[in-house]
């Protein structure tokens, strides 16, 4: 797509832009293309140039530039991804050409039949084959009219389907604009696949647990479901991908000639790819003759857990268009193409009955018991299955036959019960009005789907806080383990968290199973855990709604971990990304006594409580210094804005008070900023004034 000569251009013009005070209504197209540069680096190549801080500058330097010049504005500036309000509803549109699924294959025989079948129609000996993945996401179809997007829509029935431009608009990978033109091309009709990375199906289903939210079963169903949001600021979020691997439909550019690119499939992966599309120019391979596919598909079903994304099979293609003509299609699937499937993720088993465990916050959760079942190289016997609410939807009964799942390294999942296949005798699932551990009565809250066992001593809640506790992401006590955990709960051997500390190693070097070696590296993993940060501690805690992210939120906000028993509310929500929901559960945390004394018995113990960081930066310019944020500011996020007083020694206050110096104001400041007016001694500053405090910026 960029030539070396244009990579180095645009990186020196990048330079300029940056360095430059302020940029000028001239240098817009300039602008444009240095973003469109960077984008394509960092969502096609996956290889940036310049930081995010970087181009988050630029991309405000063009924003401010366009608000100033409406008229400069052109449709594919990287501005207009951006939508306002929520997409009343998504019409139905036609495609262009039907959108065909494929026929499938799942073993050798059915390839050979379908190469043998494909030679016969077109008298050919040997075929040339293009093969590539086939993406596990949600097909969608583009259209760019005179190098430009004009329509995005799902695949509907495949001979219609919704249109979501606005929300396709939110897919970075997807070029606003595309030089067709100088392939020949006018109006272009494009197939492709939406996927979310496992890596950010992973978060998602991450934070949608924390907030006590059933996850999705699988990558593909978040991407369809994403694409279907009303709201394009949240798709934004979901940082969904697009791969494009067809060109199904064009119409040619009166007296140009059109590329011969374009006689093979594989030429038209290759055009997709220089246009700045992330087509599979670098996972496909054109194959001479059936039996070299199906070896290069063999290989390949071995690296399926190592992509990023899931893959389901691979997609066989005739190379060759011309061949691809005279086969043509059934009213189903195209006789030119075939997928490969992969061994299947899903199985069927049968739910004999539920279980219900009670996590660290007391939530009841039900785990269904199936008759084991192997998918995936795994032994799948029981999955939790959320909450009251997930039961109902999808109407599980014990005695189903359910349909399970596990895409990848995702936890397995049951997809639904086969309702089809039932024989009367299947009973409803019923749950449990007392905890099954300490009897003590559930409650649910409003607008909750979770029953909750409210006693903070039942000893399933302890035993999982410390569980919580030691685990990988919180204190990586490495050696212990959760069946160790219980059994020294069990025994009477740990009984809250402060005791990991306190382990009498002598009684535990009688039990069963611990050998001197073993008794040694516990006790080192445990100690060594007596220097994680300060937001491996607070996360490792178990406040409610406190997931990883927060936890670095509270430790940069804090000198010392005790330090928010003088939070108010108000100073919580203060802090980036915490709500309401989140700051009253902090608040509460270390407004109970317990959880104080607990506290103050780990920092006895030797862990540390104190924030590294603010502690060291005190020699920078802003030593002395207090700053509060409010409002958006033009140019710098907030946590960024944030880091540079604490890098250079200044301090962070969470409110308006008399201790602070200097408040920054950005867009829409509200209260924060009356109130500092009251305050004579405090400086109100803008953001370039900030800046010009800041060395080297
Ligand atoms: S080609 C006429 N190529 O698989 C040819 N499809 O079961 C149409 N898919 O609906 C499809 N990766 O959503 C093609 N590399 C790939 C693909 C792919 C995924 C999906 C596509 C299609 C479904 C067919």
């Amino acid at each position: 797509m960029y030539s070396k000569e244009q990579t180095k251009k645009l990186q020196s013009e990048t330079t300029a832009l940056i360095k430059k005070k302020e940029i000028g209504a001239k240098e817009i197209e300039s602008l444009r293309d240095v973003l469109r540069f960077h984008e394509h680096r960092y969502y096609i190549l996956n290889d940036p140039l310049i930081s995010d801080f970087e181009y988050d500058q630029l991309y405000k330097a063009l924003e401010k530039l366009e608000a100033e010049n409406p008229k400069l504005v052109t449709p594919d500036s990287p501005t207009q991804r951006v939508a306002k309000g929520l997409t009343k509803d998504f019409p139905t549109v036609p495609h262009l050409v039907p959108m065909l699924s494929l026929s499938n294959s799942y073993n050798t025989e059915d390839l050979l039949d379908f190469d043998r079948k494909a030679r016969e129609l077109t008298d050919e000996t040997k075929i040339e084959y293009c093969v590539e993945p086939k993406f596990d996401g949600a097909s969608i179809s583009l259209i760019y009219e005179n190098d430009l997007l004009v329509r995005g829509a799902t695949r509907g029935d495949g001979v219609e389907g919704d249109e979501i431009t606005t929300n396709i608009k939110q897919i970075k990978s997807i070029p606003l604009s595309a030089k067709f033109s100088e392939y020949g091309l006018e109006t272009v009709e494009i197939r492709g696949e939406v996927l979310i990375n496992k890596n950010n199906f992973k978060k998602y289903n991450e934070q949608l647990m924390e907030q006590g939210l059933p996850p999705l079963a699988n990558p593909r169903n978040a991407a369809a479901g994403t694409l279907r949001i009303k709201d394009p600021k949240e798709v934004g979020k979901r940082s969904l991908e697009a791969f494009v691997y067809n060109i199904s439909y064009f119409t040619t550019l009166r007296g140009k000639k059109v590329s011969s690119g374009l006689d093979t499939h594989s030429g038209s992966l290759e055009i997709l790819w220089e246009l700045g599309f992330r087509s599979p120019q670098q996972d496909k391979k054109v194959l001479e003759g059936i039996d070299a596919v199906i070896k290069h598909c063999n290989e390949y079903e071995l690296m399926r857990d190592d992509l990023p994304y899931e893959i389901d099979g691979m997609v066989i293609k005739v190379n060759d268009v011309e061949l691809q003509d005279k086969l043509g299609m059934t009213s189903h699937h195209p006789r030119w193409a075939i997928a490969c499937k992969f061994k299947a993720r899903q199985a069927t088993s049968k739910l004999l009955g539920v279980e219900f465990q009670v996590g660290r916050t007391g939530a009841v959760t039900p785990v269904a018991k199936l008759e084991p079942v192997g998918i995936g190289g795994v032994t799948v016997s029981s999955i939790s299955i959320h909450n009251e609410d997930y039961i109902r939807e999808k109407d599980l009964r014990i005695g189903d036959q359910v349909l399970i799942e596990r895409a990848g390294d995702v936890i397995p999942q049951i997809v639904k019960s086969l309702a089809e296949v039932r024989n009367g005798k299947q009973k409803k699932i019923v749950f449990p009005d007392q905890c099954p551990v300490c009897k003590s009565k559930l409650f649910k809250e409003e607008g909750e789907a979770v029953w909750r066992c409210v006693n903070i001593e039942c000893p399933a809640q302890v035993v999982e806080r410390i569980i919580h506790f030691t685990s990988k992401d919180a204190m990586d006590i490495r050696g212990f383990g959760d069946a160790n955990v219980r059994k020294f709960f069990d025994l009477g051997l740990l009984t809250d968290i402060p005791g990991i500390y306190e382990l009498d190693y002598e009684k535990i070097g009688e039990l069963e199973g611990f050998g001197e070696r073993s008794i040694g590296n516990l006790q080192s993993a445990i100690n060594n855990s007596k220097n994680q940060p300060l937001n491996r501690l607070i996360y490792a805690l178990g406040i409610r709604f406190v997931g990883e992210t927060t936890a670095k939120t509270l430790a940069r906000s804090v000198k010392h971990l005790l330090d928010f028993q003088n939070y108010s509310l108000e100073d919580l929500q203060n802090l980036e990304d915490i709500g309401p929901k989140v700051g009253g559960s902090i608040y509460h945390f270390f407004r109970n006594k317990d959880n104080i004394r607990m506290i103050q018995q780990l920092e006895k113990l030797g862990l540390k409580l104190k924030n590294d960081k603010k502690e060291h930066a005190t020699g920078g310019n802003l030593a002395g210094q207090s700053f509060l944020f409010t409002g958006t500011l033009p140019t710098l996020k907030r946590s960024e804005a944030e880091g540079m007083v604490e890098a250079n020694g200044g301090q962070i206050l969470s409110g308006v008070s008399s201790k602070l110096n200097y408040l920054v104001v950005g867009e829409d400041a509200g209260s924060k900023l009356e109130k500092a007016k009251k305050i004579n001694s405090i400086k109100i500053i803008s953001e370039a004034e900030f800046l010009k405090m800041i060395p080297n910026t």
